[in-house]
């Protein structure tokens, strides 16, 4: 059985190969983190997982997707994510965070609400991208960002990674899947720039290289870096899985430690075979050709299907969302039904 197997990244060791994947939870206020931010986290860091990633956490204010996200660009969020992070670390878990900007896909109402673009009496803001196209129809339309604009939004992840020390984070993962602000300009779909960010392959994914290196920079050596991309935008024309392997294949160098694998995002209305892991094939194939650590995500639900994954070389560890929603205690669950033990907090020994 591989799932409950340690991995070492850097200084840190994962206690086994089971990551809670970033969930946005729409339920903060100006960006600062609540109780509900607690007990979610610290309760999944309680079931279980090997590390714990914070919802995609904006960079600045208006790279939120809604007026409800977590934020990093300020101190009073920093102080609110301290104690957070340092209960994730108490129960064992590694802690971490999503950097995240939304591009042309901020400025929405929650799923709750709507999800839709929000109107001016509703608090709408300005949305950046990296060409004037907006998502879609009664979507925002996006300005496009000038050159000071992108040198902002690398200021605003670099400064971001520094709070997230600060924070008491030990992982990041920059957000380049969904169609989010990243990925708008990996994408030929929503990149029709005509600089040195768009264009060709080298100059789509520009941004994104900048980005890491100015992450790096201020990231401790000593600590993992991840980056989140969709392999795919299922859609003629745009990112595919060619892509992916090509870019993953330079990030290594740039002081990326894992591939988070998902798809999608970029354009609405497309179909997505969706399925059982539908998306680990991409990050096997990742893996393989260009030879870094991949995470699979996207409908693992199963303890012996995430087994089978890291055994059958499709990923170095599984990252599990909405089944860690319905169980928080998931990896408890898996190692019982695969036979593993794994060490319950003090607390709850007498139930174990
Ligand atoms: C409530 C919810 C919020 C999500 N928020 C994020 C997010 O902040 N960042 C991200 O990269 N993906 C986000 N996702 C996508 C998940 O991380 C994951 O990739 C997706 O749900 C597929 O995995 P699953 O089948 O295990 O749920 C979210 C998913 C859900 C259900």
């Amino acid at each position: 059985m591989k799932l409950f197997e340690t991995y070492n990244q850097r200084s840190l060791i994962f206690r086994n190969r089971i990551v809670v994947s970033p969930m946005c939870q729409y339920s903060a206020t100006d960006g600062i983190p609540n109780h509900w931010h607690l007990v979610h986290l610290g309760s999944r860091a309680v079931g279980g997982a090997a590390a714990v990633i914070a919802e995609a956490t904006a960079v600045s204010a208006e790279g939120r997707i809604s007026a409800h996200d977590t934020g990093i660009w300020n101190d009073t969020q920093v102080q609110a994510w301290q104690p957070i992070a340092a209960f994730i670390a108490e129960q064992g878990a590694i802690p971490g965070v999503q950097l995240a900007h939304a591009g042309r896909k901020a400025s929405v109402s929650r799923p709750w609400e709507g999800g839709g673009a929000l109107s001016a009496e509703q608090g709408a803001w300005q949305t950046v991208a990296p060409s004037a196209i907006p998502f879609d129809k009664h979507w925002h339309v996006p300005q496009a960002l000038d050159a000071a604009g992108i040198r902002k939004v690398v200021a605003d992840f670099r400064a971001a990674a520094a709070r997230a020390r600060e924070a008491g984070f030990k992982l990041i993962e920059l957000h380049g899947a969904h169609g989010y602000l990243l990925h708008q300009f990996m994408s030929p779909l929503s990149n029709h720039r005509d600089d040195e960010y768009g264009g060709s392959f080298e100059n789509r994914t520009r941004l994104v290289r900048e980005v890491i290196t100015a992450v790096r920079d201020v990231w401790p050596a000593e600590l993992p870096l991840w980056l989140r991309i969709s392999a795919t935008d299922w859609a003629e024309g745009g990112w595919n899985i060619d892509d992916s392997v090509r870019l993953a294949g330079e990030l290594s160098a740039l002081g990326v430690d894992l591939v988070d694998v998902s798809s999608g995002g970029l354009v609405p209305h497309v179909r997505i075979p969706v399925g059982p892991g539908y998306q680990v094939p991409f990050a096997a194939r990742i893996r393989q050709e260009a030879r870094i650590a991949t995470g699979a995500v996207g409908l693992i639900t199963e303890p012996a299907q995430a087994d089978g994954i890291i055994a059958g070389g499709g990923a170095d560890v599984v990252l599990i969302a909405r089944a860690s929603l319905r169980d928080p205690y998931f990896p408890r669950r898996a190692a019982q039904e695969l036979g593993a033990t794994i060490v319950a907090p003090v607390q709850y020994q007498r139930a174990w």
